[in-house]
């Protein structure tokens, strides 16, 4: 299921979960969306089970494929070790006076770096460099901790990071790279040797490593290293937008009988969404037209005597930008019975 992520959430100032599924319930996933007041959901499944990512279609709110991760998985015990290639590499384990060295490495190596966060447009660049980093940090100085963070330096320019994981026998090769000037010269098969190598010698059985399906230079490294594909799994993001808010948010309650509660239900709820939301947008958006409505009809409010109707504004572009508004009505239960993301242009 679905779980808060303190970290993601911090990073990009959104209410993000993140959760791995076998299977695709559109309505357990809508549920946990709307029982949380998800901002962003990360959702993998393994990638047999893409036939089933048709499903979220039925949760009616944005969502999009974000990346392919495929993992590899090395043997350790019996790995014969490989000389490094670069016999002026050195490997050094980070520590707290490298932190700023580390910050620019993890920059210039991952600007412009696609994986599932850069596919999304909410996330600013600037912030998943920096969340990059920030995710480079945690692993200097917690050697005690499993955490390892080398740095690679040439002629003592550092040009590469390697940050790796130890749990019980098992290895993981987590955030690594090489300076685009330093590459093609051997010195991520070297940082690759000499993980393998380490933990090798610390008792691990098996090192693992993930990257996008587009990486093709990792991959390259890795089955020349000894390792095999172990698994594929797609990530997902939906962006549900049901928290944040660059505006104050506006709630109405209104009076289903003084709304005119003639017509289809769906009329009905049309009447009372556009006339909260453009007396909404007069306040707070003054001449921002509508371009593009997104509508999610989630229960009948037939029989009740009022709704409570809330406006947000989830997204801002600025000045040239659209405006993301969002109207959730919900019951008297407090249970959201219809969902209407709309982008405007300003006046
Ligand atoms: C991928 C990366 C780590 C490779 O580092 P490197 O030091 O250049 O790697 P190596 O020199 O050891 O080997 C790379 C191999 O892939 C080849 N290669 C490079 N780019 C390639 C591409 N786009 N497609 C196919 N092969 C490619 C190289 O020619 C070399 O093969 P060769 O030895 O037969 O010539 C580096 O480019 C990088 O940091 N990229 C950005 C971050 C990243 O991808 N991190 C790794 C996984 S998350």
């Amino acid at each position: 299921m679905l779980e808060y992520s303190a970290l993601d959430s911090e990073r990009f100032g959104l209410r993000v979960f993140r959760g791995t599924f076998g299977t695709l319930d559109p309505d357990v996933l809508l549920g946990a969306l709307l029982a949380n007041d998800v901002d962003l959901a990360v959702v993998r499944i393994a990638a047999e089970n893409q036939y089933l990512l048709h499903r979220l279609d039925g949760i009616g709110l944005p969502w999009f494929a974000a990346d392919t991760l495929v993992w590899y998985e090395s043997p350790l015990t019996g790995l014969q070790s490989r000389p490094l290639r670069n016999e002026r590499l050195v490997l050094l384990l980070a520590g707290d006076s490298h932190l700023s060295v580390l910050d620019r490495l993890v920059a210039d190596i991952f600007r412009g770096y696609h994986n599932h966060y850069a596919s999304n447009p909410l996330l600013d660049s600037q912030m998943v460099v920096a969340a990059y980093q920030d995710w480079a940090r945690r692993y200097v100085g917690s050697e005690a901790r499993g955490r390892f963070c080398w740095l690679a330096l040439i002629d003592e320019q550092p040009v590469a990071l390697v940050t790796c994981e130890l749990a019980g026998s098992e290895a993981t090769i987590v955030l690594n790279g090489v300076l685009s000037g330093y590459a093609g010269r051997g010195i991520y098969t070297d940082m690759v040797r000499y993980v393998q190598r380490y933990f090798g010698n610390r008792g691990a059985t098996t090192l693992r490593v993930s990257t996008q399906l587009h990486n093709r230079a990792a991959q390259k490294v890795w089955l020349r290293e000894g390792f095999a594909f172990s698994r594929a799994q797609l990530t997902v993001h939906v962006n549900a937008l049901l928290d944040r808010s660059v505006r104050a948010k506006r709630q109405i309650d209104v009076r289903l009988a003084a709304s005119g509660s003639c017509g289809s239900e769906i009329h009905v709820l049309h009447r009372i969404v556009d006339q909260v939301q453009r007396q909404c947008w007069n306040v707070d958006y003054p001449g921002a037209r509508p371009h593009r409505f997104r509508c999610r009809l989630l229960g009948s409010l037939d029989g009740r005597d009022s709704c409570r109707v809330a406006v947000s504004y989830p997204c801002d572009g600025g000045p040239g930008g659209s405006i993301t508004s969002l109207v959730r009505v919900s019951d008297e239960q407090r249970q959201t019975r219809l969902l209407c993301y709309c982008e405007l242009d300003r006046g």
